[in-house]
């Protein structure tokens, strides 16, 4: 496996992959991956020739008050990973390396970054979007990797894929959860002892939700009830949002006829944490 940190590089050694007729698979990533990074790694490399990560602190996806420079590091420890997971190549840039000083373009999905994250996050879809293009243009890639952890994320770049005329399909992958629950994040770092225990109220909120729905309940007001009483007994988290929406469109429904998705965004201490789950009518 070989990590390169320049446009050229990639471009040569994708370009000699292509002449002798294989597969790419993209992971795009930020780093500081864990078994949710390795499972994408892994179904890139089930399922391509060859298996490009990008690992890159997008910096144009931060707000001015957000964890750019908190956010954390590691590229020894990422190299392991990717070896592990069967990745061919590292694309490790730098940000002088992927924008112009003088640049002017980028890319924006309308309507599916209007709630959820992007009502609370608002440089931040464009961020991806516009950094997502670039990687997308510079690997071309066959296949691309996203997790569901970032369910807004996933919807938003497949319909940038179809808007856009990308020939790539965007695979989801399932999100991985530590023991208790927790969906795995690179901030989930951020959480001290107590904090990374009140965590699991994430998930076991989700989970009662989904329990409600399994017993009939059709009305989204009660779910995001149920949801947010759970989330209110813990005293270390605070509610940004809780939301139900259909899955594709991503807008807000009351009574719930098709596949929804519900999404959670919550504080615990400073750190704010996301999960979900999507729930199909049969
Ligand atoms: O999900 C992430 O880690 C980032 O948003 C992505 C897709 C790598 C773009 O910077």
């Amino acid at each position: 496996m070989e990590t390169v940190h320049t446009i050229l590089e990639t471009r040569k050694i994708i370009k000699a992959w292509k002449k002798d007729g294989l597969t790419v698979g993209l992971v795009p990533t930020m780093g500081f991956l864990h078994e949710g990074h390795e499972s994408l790694v892994k179904k890139a490399a089930a399922e391509n020739d060859k298996v490009v990560v990008s690992i890159f602190v997008n910096p144009i996806q931060f707000g001015p008050n957000e964890d750019l420079e908190a956010y954390p590091r590691d590229l020894d420890k990422d190299k392991l990973v990717c070896e592990k997971a069967n990745a061919d190549l590292i694309f490790n840039p730098s940000p002088e390396e992927m924008y112009f000083d003088n640049a002017v373009t980028s890319v924006a999905v309308k309507e599916l970054t209007e709630g959820l994250c992007g009502s609370k996050r608002p440089v931040h879809f464009q961020g991806v979007c516009t950094v997502v293009s670039k990687l997308f243009n510079i690997v071309t890639p066959d296949r691309a990797y996203f997790g569901e952890k970032d369910a807004q994320q996933l919807a938003v770049i497949k319909r940038m894929v179809q808007d856009l005329n990308f020939d790539i399909d965007i695979v989801g992958c399932p999100i991985v959860r530590e023991e208790d629950g927790l969906a795995k994040s690179s901030r989930n770092t951020y959480l001290s002892r107590d904090e990374r225990k009140a965590a699991v109220i994430l998930n076991e909120s989700l989970n009662l939700a989904k329990e409600a729905l399994k017993s009939g309940e059709q009305y989204a007001s009660k779910l995001t009830g149920i949801i947010s009483k759970k989330i209110s007994s813990e005293p270390l988290a605070k509610i940004d949002y809780i939301e139900i929406v259909d899955s594709l469109e991503l807008k807000p429904v009351c009574k719930i006829s098709s596949s929804i998705l519900v999404a959670i965004a919550i504080y615990i201490g400073n750190t704010r944490l996301i999960d979900n789950f999507t729930w199909d009518i049969k």
